[in-house]
């Protein structure tokens, strides 16, 4: 049976941070209970789409899933394993932000089912935290580290590099701090300021100074490869570090093309019916999806995807990882992958391919010229 997730939407936050192009708000009140029931509806529903599927991986993504009460949490782990048939080992994950007040609600998210906890630390120095708009210290984020540590078998970070300001030296000395903090996963994103954010309105009216051009901003990928090589914790993902054996079930699915139930605001799922891979997605509005589901309006039936966009989606998944996927049957594409194995882009050999090393900095290329 292959791997089969189910990702959870969890669309509030604190504050919004100035970088963020996620689906995520700030809210004065939140009903939780409300959104329990909604939750609940979903999962009923989207369970019998898909009887049959045993759920190997849940995510609580955000937004700050770890604002959510934990009997919430509970309450939804509860509805999948009573919905769905769950592996023995079933990977349950959880953002959380790390301030004490997330930290103190730890042990309850791990006694509600959650097995593993990824914590949005995003820098190792009080000054960035600030310019990224954190509502966090590095002290507070080691503290709240710690207790993720105690509490769970499996906990992971993410780092956002590539800030203003930074140079190669800093960088250095901030990942092999890291690198010491880090358990079995670590994720490495290099900053990309999005059309719509704060970010992305200061650099429009010529703010926003500092950022590394495209060579350092090479170095600075390259320097993140190196190190985490030499640590024991390779990209197995573009921007996603693991001890082998520690890579995140969950966003594996996705990277192999898997199938998914997505379950809350702009949630998208993957989902094969009869055979049939079908794409959903749900109303991104928080309030919309909300009193969609209360009103049982929530119609936006599965879309049934052509072989063409199923094999786009593969390779652009799929590339992502460092073992890659199998090679695509004989045609255009297949010649183009012959092309970029010259160009040392890419290797293949009888069944499979991957970008290599020097190919993955320029993987946006790559798949413009293979799906040209
Ligand atoms: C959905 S976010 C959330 C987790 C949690 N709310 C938090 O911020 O700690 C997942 C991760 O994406 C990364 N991220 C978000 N926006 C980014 C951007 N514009 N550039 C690079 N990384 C970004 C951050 O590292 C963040 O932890
Ligand atoms: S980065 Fe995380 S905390 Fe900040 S706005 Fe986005 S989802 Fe919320």
């Amino acid at each position: 049976m292959p791997d089969f997730g189910v990702y959870l939407h969890w669309p509030f936050c604190q504050a919004k941070c100035p970088y963020c192009d996620f689906n995520s708000h700030v809210a004065a009140t939140i009903d939780q209970g409300g959104w329990k029931r909604a939750y609940l509806a979903e999962i009923a529903r989207v369970s019998a789409l898909t009887p049959d599927r045993i759920v190997t991986s849940v995510f609580f993504g955000g937004g700050t899933p770890s604002l959510m009460d934990p009997d919430l949490v509970a309450a939804i782990v509860d509805g999948i394993r009573r919905h769905w048939r769950t592996a023995n080992d079933v990977e349950i994950t959880l953002e959380a932000n790390p301030t004490s007040v997330e930290a103190g609600r730890f042990r309850a998210y791990r006694d509600g089912g959650v097995n593993r906890v990824s914590m949005g630390i995003q820098a190792l120095n009080d000054a960035d935290l600030k310019r990224l708009g954190r509502l966090h210290s590095v002290a507070e984020a080691r503290a709240a580290f710690d207790i993720a540590r105690r509490t769970f078998n499996r906990v992971s970070f993410d780092l956002i590099y590539a800030r203003q300001d930074q140079t190669l030296a800093a960088w250095r000395t901030e990942l092999a701090e890291a690198l010491t903090m880090a358990a079995d996963h670590l994720s490495l994103y290099q900053l990309t300021v999005e059309d719509g954010t704060a970010f992305g309105d200061r650099l429009a009216q010529g703010g926003l100074r500092g950022l590394p051009d495209e060579d350092l901003g090479a170095d600075l990928f390259a320097l993140t490869q190196d190190m985490t090589d030499a640590a024991g914790l390779p990209a197995y993902e573009v921007s996603n570090h693991a001890r082998p054996g520690a890579e995140s079930r969950h966003n594996l699915t996705y990277w192999r093309g898997g199938d998914y139930a997505g379950i809350g605001p702009g949630a998208h799922g993957r989902l094969t019916l009869n055979g049939t891979r079908h794409a959903t997605v749900a109303p991104k509005a928080p309030a919309a999806w909300l009193s969609a589901v209360e009103t049982g309006e929530l119609h936006d039936a599965p879309q049934p995807l052509s072989s063409s966009e199923v094999e786009e989606e593969r390779l652009m998944m799929g590339l992502r990882l460092s073992d890659g996927i199998d090679l695509p049957s004989p045609g255009p594409i297949r010649n183009r992958v012959s092309a970029m194995v010259k160009l040392g882009m890419m290797v293949a050999d009888g069944t499979r391919m991957a970008v290599t090393p020097q190919g993955r900095p320029l993987l946006n290329a790559i798949l413009r010229e293979l799906l040209a």
